[in-house]
């Protein structure tokens, strides 16, 4: 039975060495992606999470064979016919699940997808995706809460995103790798999940250059071919996560097997506030070293301060000497945690899409989680905070964490269930 709340008592230090699953925003476009893939494919380094596990299902509601195995891998056959229709249940249960509209359409030409709802953090309209699949082509009709996508040849074009979105770069770029001739997606999202996507469907036989930039060309291809153990990238905002957790309590935790290439927005905020960065080869420590400094953070598209490290960087900001100033500028309510940090003694005053952060000294309480990033934040928050916390809501954190309370009490964290 799954344990729905956690008791957190403050004041130990995390020190230790550790490593991270692979990266859930990673896995999640990879797994759609691979309904446009004939034949075997083994993802590795796969953590069994909530959102993950919602995507498989979707896979094999689709008549796509999709199965975790107990080594963290992922298998995937697919040779019987595809169903082109994402069931309501699953997509509202997992409004990533929105991916498998490029690559149905690229395989069948055909794509019936509920319209994701939004979620506590805002209203995620999906209005960048359906621009993008209309330059390809694509007939769109909206019915009953659904969206049909029909475009029996899709045909490359000139995308230009009004706003660099993570999720429409990802299906507009898998829907262009079967369609015929050059896709170029300008403005273009450049997370490191999409590069691994971009690695991954290269890797199937995909041709597609800029992955990583602004400017993505994808040329389209007849078919695309199952990939052997493909290994997926190591998620970063969990790894920024528990650097911080070393940080904050005054310890020192290293990571190992990172991409140091793809984490200098996190290290470097850490940094100038004060923690003690250092790579040593592919593994990197964050020590703390006297006081927290504030820092002043605006949330951007990569390579700028990542949206989902916003509520961990805010708790760590809370026991920072002075005042700093957080700017969303990626979600509109994405404030969630502050409210529940308040009740544990943060000093934090929000004005529109800026939280205002004082030096504070947090106390336990009884606090409930809201969405993932946030539910991290007040685990943070209570390795810290004088006496016990208690965290309910864990259901949210299990969505996008592996194990993430064994990993703090391996460091140290003193966690009671
Ligand atoms: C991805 O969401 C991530 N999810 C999010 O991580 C992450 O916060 C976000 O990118 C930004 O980095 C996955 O990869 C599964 P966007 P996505 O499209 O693709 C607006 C987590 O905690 N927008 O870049 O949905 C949108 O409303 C999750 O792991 C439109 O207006 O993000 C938002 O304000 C949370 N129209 C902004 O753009 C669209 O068609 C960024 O959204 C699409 C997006």
């Amino acid at each position: 039975m799954e344990r729905t709340s956690i008791t957190i008592e403050g004041g130990n230090q995390l020190t230790g060495d550790i490593e991270v699953s692979g990266a859930k925003n990673a896995v999640l476009p990879i797994l759609a992606s691979t309904i446009m893939l004939d034949g075997e494919t083994t993802l590795l380094n796969i953590p069994p999470i909530g959102d993950i596990n919602s995507m498989v299902r979707m896979l094999n509601s689709l008549n796509i064979r999709t199965e975790y195995r107990i080594d963290e891998s992922i298998h995937i056959l697919n040779e019987k016919k595809i169903r082109h229709i994402a069931p309501y249940e699953l997509v509202t249960a997992m409004r990533a699940s929105f991916f498998v509209a490029g690559p149905l359409l690229a395989k069948t030409g055909f794509a019936k997808v509920p319209l994701p709802g939004g979620c506590s953090i805002g209203l995620r309209p999906v209005d960048i995706h359906i621009q993008g699949f209309k330059k390809l082509g694509v007939k769109i009709n909206f019915e009953h809460g659904f969206v049909e996508f029909s475009a029996f040849d899709l045909k490359g074009n000139v995308v230009d995103l009004p706003f660099p979105s993570v999720g429409a770069t990802e299906n507009i770029m898998m829907a262009a790798c079967l369609a015929k001739g050059e896709t170029v997606i300008n403005n273009a999202a450049r997370e490191p999940e999409i590069v691994d996507l971009a690695n991954f469907l290269i890797k199937a036989g995909a041709i597609i250059e800029g992955h990583g930039t602004s400017s993505i060309h994808v040329q389209g291809v007849q078919s695309l071919q199952g990939v052997k153990d493909y290994y997926v990238i190591p998620d970063r905002i969990e790894i920024g996560t528990l650097l911080i957790a070393g940080g904050i309590t005054g310890g020192s935790v290293c990571i190992k097997n990172v991409e140091k290439s793809y984490l200098a927005p996190i290290t470097d905020a850490l940094s100038k506030a004060g923690l003690v960065i250092s790579y040593e080869n592919n593994n990197v420590r964050c020590s703390a070293n006297g006081g927290i400094k504030s820092v002043d953070i605006t949330t951007e598209p990569h390579p700028g301060f990542p949206t989902d490290m916003q509520a961990q960087m805010m708790t760590l900001l809370t026991v920072a000497s002075g005042k700093s100033i957080i700017k969303e500028t990626i979600f509109e309510n994405r404030f969630m945690h502050v409210h529940e940090l308040v009740r544990m003694g943060a000093n934090i005053k929000i004005d529109g899409q800026i939280a205002i952060v004082s030096e504070s000294s947090l106390s336990g309480a009884e606090v409930k989680i809201t969405d993932l990033r946030a539910g991290a934040a007040l685990v943070l928050a209570g390795l810290i905070a004088e006496g016990h916390t208690i965290v309910y809501g864990l259901h949210h954190l299990n969505r996008g964490y592996y194990n993430l309370m064994e990993k703090l009490t391996l460091l140290g964290a003193k966690i009671v269930t």
